[in-house]
């Protein structure tokens, strides 16, 4: 399914919103020594934190529920139905929210490493502590600074400070202790002057 209205996406609930490349070159930074060469993002969408990923020397495996073009990405794969792929280090993704515990528990079980970035508001609600109880993360990566905005896809308006707070929510089998907090600021890690120069007040 080719899907090129953005309209048709909301109505669809496909939450199809791409993450800004800020916070991919932020987690290749900060998980540097964590992740695994090759990775599996399940939500690809239009390969927001898929072209960083291989930029950075990883082999991603891409599939998305939706075509929205991008290169190598399989569509039509529904990641809650899908099977496991034999082989992958780890997924990272950022999931519709609305199905993100359940992306989650499958990823949990069928890797030994997941990234997803979250709204910082996952950590909250009842509805959650179970599974938080089950799983603890092994390192939440707060964004100090608010991320710039997600946007739908062929998005070609001006960039602005979402305002909404995110983190990198990592699970990993290898770390000796869990809920490791920590935080990063993008900036430190952009490779965009003039995204640093549009939100030099954005620091909150
Ligand atoms: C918030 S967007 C993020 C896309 C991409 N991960 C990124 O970081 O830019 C969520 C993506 O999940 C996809 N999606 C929604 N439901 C899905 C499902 N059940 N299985 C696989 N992908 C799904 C949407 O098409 C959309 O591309």
């Amino acid at each position: 399914m080719r899907i090129q209205s953005s309209h048709a996406l909301e109505a669809r609930g496909l939450d199809a919103y791409f993450s800004p490349p800020e916070a991919v070159w932020s987690l290749i930074a900060i998980e540097k020594q964590h992740l695994p060469e090759y990775i599996w993002e399940p939500a690809a969408g239009d390969g927001a934190i898929v072209k960083p990923l291989i930029e950075a020397g990883h082999q991603v495996t891409a599939t998305d529920l939706v075509d929205y073009g991008l290169d190598n990405c399989t569509s039509g794969v529904d990641y809650l139905k899908a099977e496991p792929r034999p082989g992958i280090g780890g997924i990272v993704t950022n999931p519709p929210y609305r199905l993100a515990m359940r992306f989650a528990e499958k990823a949990l079980a069928e890797a030994p490493y997941l990234a997803l970035l979250l709204r910082t508001n996952f950590l909250e609600s009842t509805k959650r502590l179970p599974f938080f109880r089950r799983h603890p993360p092994a390192r939440i990566w707060i964004s100090s600074r608010r991320l710039p905005m997600m946007h739908r896809h062929g998005w070609q308006g001006p960039r602005a400070p979402s305002n909404t707070c995110f983190a990198w929510f990592i699970w990993d089998d290898k770390a000796e202790q869990k809920q490791h907090l920590d935080w990063f600021d993008w900036r430190d890690h952009s490779r965009t002057p003039e995204t640093l120069d549009l939100f030099a007040d954005a620091a909150d």
